[in-house]
Parts: C-alpha cells; sequence; structure tokens
C-alpha cells in the first residue's frame, strides 16, 4: 500500500471512532494508537496546550518511547508548530535550531497544530528514525485529522 492508500483507509476508521465520542483524550489516545499502528512511526503522539501553566505543552495521549512531559511556547519543532499555528516538517531534526532531542533515534519529524475555535489547543507530534520521512501527502491527511480533533 502506497502513503496515500494507507491514509485514505485510515481516514473513515479515525471519522467513525472520533464521532462516537467527545472526550478530547480518548480521541487522541485511539487516533496516536491508529496512526502508529498503521505506519509503525517511531513515536506518534500527542501534546496538550496547558490551562495550569501559560505557555506550555503538555504530554498527551502517545504511542512509542518517554517522552518529554513540558514544551515551552515557541521551543522546538513542538512549540514552533504551536507558536506559528500551522504544520511544520523537518527533514533533519538535527539542523532545526532549538529541537528537543526526547530521543536521539528520531531523525525526521512533522507536528501539525490542532485548532479550535481558531486557538491552538494541541500538537500532533510524529517522529520517524529515517530522514525525509514527511512530505504534503502526510501534512494534508494529518491536517483532515487534527480537523476532526479540534
Ligand atoms: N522533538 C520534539 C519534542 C517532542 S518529542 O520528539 C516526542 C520537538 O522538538 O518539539
Amino acid at each position: 500500500m502506497t502513503k496515500q492508500e494507507t491514509y485514505q483507509t485510515l481516514i473513515p476508521q479515525i471519522e467513525s471512532l472520533v464521532a462516537g465520542e467527545t472526550d478530547a483524550i480518548a480521541n487522541m489516545a485511539n487516533v496516536a494508537a491508529a496512526l502508529h499502528e498503521a505506519f509503525g512511526f517511531w513515536w506518534t503522539g500527542f501534546y496538550r496546550v496547558s490551562n495550569e501553566r501559560i505557555g506550555e505543552l503538555i504530554l498527551g495521549p502517545f504511542q512509542g518511547p518517554i517522552a518529554c512531559t513540558r514544551i515551552p511556547f515557541g521551543r522546538g519543532v513542538c512549540g514552533t508548530a504551536w507558536q506559528r499555528a500551522e504544520t511544520v516538517i523537518v527533514p533533519n531534526v538535527h539542523e532545526f535550531a532549538g529541537h528537543i532531542a526526547c530521543s536521539s533515534a528520531s531523525n525526521s519529524e512533522i507536528v501539525v497544530p490542532i485548532l479550535h475555535d481558531g486557538r491552538v489547543v494541541a500538537v500532533l507530534d510524529i517522529d520517524s528514525t529515517d530522514f525525509n520521512t514527511f512530505d504534503e501527502t502526510d501534512r494534508h491527511y494529518l491536517e483532515q485529522i487534527a480537523r476532526m480533533l479540534g
């Protein structure tokens, strides 16, 4: 299956999972599991904008190795995607200024913001051990998934 075919199979499954549930954390947990299993990524998960500490992302549901728990606004790929309120694709994380290395095995990354009423409420972060893993196809489908969660 091509990457596009995998996403096209996955999207309706995620749509029906999410449609029947209103709890954001439960939905993030299932989306992380669905993406992680379908693609075999290194790390797949969410950081949520903290309601308790202004200017921080806090680790949410994920699949993969343990990760950093808090990320400041504007820091790393996740904090940058939050600040810009747009998807950030990083072909080589070692060349991204300020990248936060939760794991030295990660070589490329995509972070997609989740917006609710025009504000970023969380980010979807996916890490790969290969370089250049993520492209416009990933952006297209992952932004579609992000809209289901917003
Ligand atoms: N690399 C991310 C941090 C999160 S972990 O990789 C799971 C970043 O720079 O935002």
